[in-house]
């Protein structure tokens, strides 16, 4: 009998995602809309944990950062000043022919619609020059829909921060080296095919401004590009699968100076999952000149002004979840069946435990629940689950990442003892239940990648 082929592993993945509640396309009963996602019950859980993880890191757990969450909606002035609305574009160009049109810098990657065995330009049609397309999303405010009107939705956070610098630095006090750090949602008029939620129109970003005295530019750089890396490795990306990538003078944003991306290798090739740019004094130099308003720090003890220099790393959560969701997806052979599981840190799985009575029957699934809520109200992300063979639940768990499954049996009733299943290793424990939260978020704290 001839195996059936098995799909590439992005396809296996995409389907899980709908198949379990991650991410569905959006407007998905019209037809969708081109790079648009909606992220489901456990595709929810799997952002807040990433974004959690990211804040807890680069700010709660520093003394030298803190957050901010400023408007989408900006004086359109702000995106003139910061080079927006001049230089964020790409080149694009059209087919004479079909009507697609396409990044000129990437039309390696791209497909001729008609002819999908062709890159555009190797087909029939013929592409027009290129020509500047610029990538923010314009709108109106107010009643008016006139040159007037126009405003933006943000293309970055990271203008949030400069235009609010002086505002943190007399509320929070602090001196140079320091951080502001904020998530929100950016957009971008994307025309590139997205690969899945790797690119997407509307994305949730994480980016931190980090201003130093311009003389220390060089250690804080290095310092960041350092703490990004191991801060993947640290939640359980394969090592193997980054490397860090320093930009070459022509792929520099209008705004940076040097700009290093750490990279991963997704099942299409090496792409950048996080940039750490510097942006020495440009943006609030810019601002500070269009504004008429300082935006600068004194040093007391030099009683000097000086504009600080900027180290920024900018990552977005759609990609990094997607990147841990890739990096912890295995198919396992084992006696009988493939398994598939999804080994994340346990820190990042959308359930923590998933707590099941051993049969319907007996008072088993009424401790079950009591044993659910005591791990709930201990901070922990539970599901209950009471159909099917005890294996089936495992799979379905194993299937979504849960890295502890817990049973209650006949034994718990007496002994108020339960089975404690780890999701990498599939071996048991019997663990009291009154021990239970303390015992799981140990093992959550101490966890290593296999
Ligand atoms: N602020 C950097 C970026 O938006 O990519």
């Amino acid at each position: 009998m001839s195996k059936t082929k098995s799909p590439p592993l992005m396809e296996k993945i995409v389907s899980l995602c709908k198949r379990r509640g991650f991410v569905f396309q959006a407007s998905e009963i019209y037809g969708g809309i081109g790079n648009t996602y909606d992220y489901g019950p456990l595709g929810v859980e799997l952002l807040r944990r990433v974004k959690d993880a990211w804040w807890r890191d680069v700010v709660t757990a520093r003394d030298d950062v803190v957050g901010l969450d400023s408007a989408i909606i900006q004086n359109p002035a702000v995106w003139k000043t910061s080079g927006h609305v001049d230089g964020f574009s790409d080149p694009m160009v059209d087919c004479k022919t079909c009507k697609a049109r396409f990044r000129a810098d990437k039309l390696e990657d791209a497909r001729c619609p008609e002819k999908p065995s062709k890159h555009p330009g190797e087909c029939h049609g013929e592409l027009t020059e290129p020509r500047s397309f610029n990538l923010m999303f314009k709108t109106h405010v107010g009643a008016m829909e006139d040159s007037g009107s126009v405003a933006y939705l943000r293309p970055e956070t990271a203008q949030g921060i400069f235009l609010n610098f002086a505002n943190v630095l007399s509320a929070s006090r602090l001196k140079p080296p320091f951080g502001i750090a904020q998530i929100g949602k950016s957009f971008r008029n994307e025309i590139t095919p997205g690969n899945f939620v790797f690119r997407t129109r509307e994305f949730e970003q994480a980016e931190m401004e980090f201003f130093v005295p311009p003389a220390e530019n060089d250690r804080w750089y290095e310092y960041w590009k350092q703490e990004r890396f191991d801060w993947y490795v640290r939640l359980g990306i394969d090592p193997a699968k980054l490397r860090m990538r320093e930009h070459e003078a022509e792929e520099l944003a209008h705004y940076s100076t040097g700009t290093s991306d750490v990279e991963y290798e997704y099942p299409f090739g090496w792409g950048e999952l996080e940039g750490i740019a510097c942006r020495t004094d440009f943006d609030l130099k810019r601002h500070a000149e269009a504004s008429g308003v300082r935006l600068e720090y004194f040093d007391p003890q030099t009683k000097e002004h000086y504009v600080p220099y900027v180290i920024e790393p900018a990552g977005g959560i759609n990609r990094m979840a997607l990147t841990f969701l890739i990096d912890a997806y295995r198919e396992e052979e084992l006696e009988k069946e493939t398994r598939v599981v999804l080994r994340f840190h346990p820190s990042i799985a959308p359930i923590t435990a998933a707590v099941f009575p051993l049969v319907k029957k007996d008072g088993m699934p009424e401790r079950a629940h009591e044993i659910e809520r005591d791990l709930r109200l201990a901070g922990m992300s539970t599901f209950y689950d009471e159909k099917a063979a005890i294996g089936r639940r495992y799979r379905r768990q194993d299937e979504v990442g849960t890295p502890f499954c817990i049973t209650v049996d006949g034994d718990t009733l007496s002994d108020g003892v339960v089975t404690v299943r780890d999701r990498d290793s599939m071996e048991q424990e019997r663990v009291p239940a009154a021990e239970l939260s303390g015992y799981l978020l140990e093992r959550v704290r101490t966890w290593k990648r296999a």
